[in-house]
This record gives C-alpha cells, sequence and structure tokens, in this order.
C-alpha cells in the first residue's frame, strides 16, 4: 500500500503532515517505511537527528529509475512518500503509483485557489487519480470551508476529510526537536497542554480516518 502525500503547491503542510503520521505510526509500532522527494530532504534529515531505537527506514530517490527500485523492493510494506511542491517527473510518478493520496491544502487565500487549479491539471494528466483533501495549517477561528470547497468540488475525484489539521505553533515545535506531535509530554503548562492534545487528537484522528 503506497500513500502519497502531493500537491504542487509549496507551503501547504505536505511534511508536516507526514511528519506527524509517521512518528505516530512508528508509536503504533506499524512496520512501513518513507520516501522522501522532498527537494529539501525534511524528513530525512530530521530522521539523522531522532534517537537511535525510534529511528524511521527513510529513503530518498533523486530519479525515476531509483524510485521504482525502492518501490519493488517494498512492495509488501506500507510505503508513505512525501513529494516535492512542484510536477515533474519523478512527483508525478509518484501520484501514479500511489494507492492513497493526501493533499493538504490551506483554505485563506486565493493563492490556494489557483495553486489546486494547476494541481487539478496534473491530476488530469494522471487519469483523474482520487485524492483525499486535507485542511490543513489552519486559523483555529476559522470553521467556515465553504469558499474553498467550491474550488475544490470542481475536481470530481476528490473527498474531503472531515479532520482538520490547525495552524498551531506545537507542531513546528515538535519537529524542530526530531519528535512527532503524539511524542511529546504533557508540561506544567494547562493552555500548552490543551492545544497539545487538541494537535495529538487531530493527527490519530487523521490515522484513524484514512485507515492506515
Ligand atoms: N499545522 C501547522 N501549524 C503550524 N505551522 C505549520 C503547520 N503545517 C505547516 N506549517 C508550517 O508551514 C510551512 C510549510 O509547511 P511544509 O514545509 O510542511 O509544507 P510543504 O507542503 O511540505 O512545502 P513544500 O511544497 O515546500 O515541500 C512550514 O514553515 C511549517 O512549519
Ligand atoms: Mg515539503
Amino acid at each position: 500500500m503506497i500513500l502519497t502525500t502531493a500537491h504542487t503547491k509549496g507551503g501547504v503542510s505536505k511534511t508536516t503532515t507526514t511528519w506527524h503520521i509517521i512518528c505516530e505510526l512508528k508509536k503504533q509500532k506499524k512496520d512501513f517505511i518513507v520516501i522522501d522527494l522532498d527537494h529539501q530532504r525534511t524528513i530525512y534529515n530530521l530522521n539523522l537527528y531522532v534517537r537511535e531505537k525510534n529511528k524511521l527506514a527513510v529513503f530518498t530517490a533523486d530519479n525515476i529509475s531509483q524510485l521504482n527500485k525502492i518501490l519493488e523492493k517494498h512492495q509488501e510494506q506500507l510505503i508513505i512518500i512525501d513529494t516535492g511542491g512542484n510536477g515533474d517527473q519523478i512527483n508525478k510518478l509518484a501520484i501514479q503509483k500511489a494507492d492513497m493520496i493526501l493533499t493538504p491544502i490551506g483554505v485563506d487565500s486565493i493563492t490556494e485557489v489557483i495553486g489546486f487549479k494547476k494541481f487539478e491539471a496534473i491530476l488530469k494528466e494522471l487519469h483523474n487519480p482520487a485524492i483525499k483533501i486535507l485542511f490543513s495549517n489552519i486559523n483555529p477561528r476559522c470553521k467556515n470551508f465553504e469558499d474553498i470547497k467550491g474550488v475544490t468540488s470542481s475536481y470530481k475525484n476528490a473527498t474531503t476529510l472531515s479532520t482538520t489539521i490547525t495552524s498551531r505553533a506545537n507542531y513546528k515545535q515538535s519537529m524542530g526537536q526530531g519528535l512527532g506531535i503524539t511524542e511529546l509530554q504533557p508540561t506544567k503548562n494547562s493552555s500548552y497542554n490543551t492545544r497539545l492534545k487538541k494537535s495529538q487528537t487531530e493527527i490519530k484522528q487523521l490515522i484513524k480516518e484514512l485507515g492506515v
């Protein structure tokens, strides 16, 4: 089973979401590998700092042949791919090979609309694979997603996940410590703990909803 996080628009939270998913899956002792196709190799590099017993199996691929080899070798395992924010051949292959495509998308700017239209054109070129849209990095006060739903509904093979990932500093901070959000422990600060619990619940709920 291949789960690919993909959107050609940059900065929509592909890597952040993927990181927190894989750290929770590791906690759940799931058997999986990760392929990091993001140019910045964030997941690959973060994993270098993870304590030995928690290390993830993270691979990188620079071309299609390398990617195909990794996919073939690990075909019996769950494979999670973080794609880069562009529509080049290697990212297209990661989309084509996916059994499930997770597409994080923001809601609050015209650039999201334009960005989605570009991605939609690539999906059409790839024969309209099904995508699961995740509203991500969303202002906690934002409750109305109707505008962006109006845009994404033009792509008929999209479903919108009911889980939403809120914009919270703890998502970034935990990554900075080489940890997933669900690995953070509560502190003495109760408002910090409330936000932490909310973020942890979002990631666990997302994994449940995806069924991985
Ligand atoms: N839920 C969140 N809360 C707070 N900040 C977030 C959240 N999700 C993403 N961010 C921030 O938004 C920025 C972009 O996120 P990220 O790198 O995950 O996007 P991306 O889609 O992987 O980008 P690229 O296309 O460049 O690979 C980062 O600074 C990240 O820390
Ligand atoms: Mg990224």
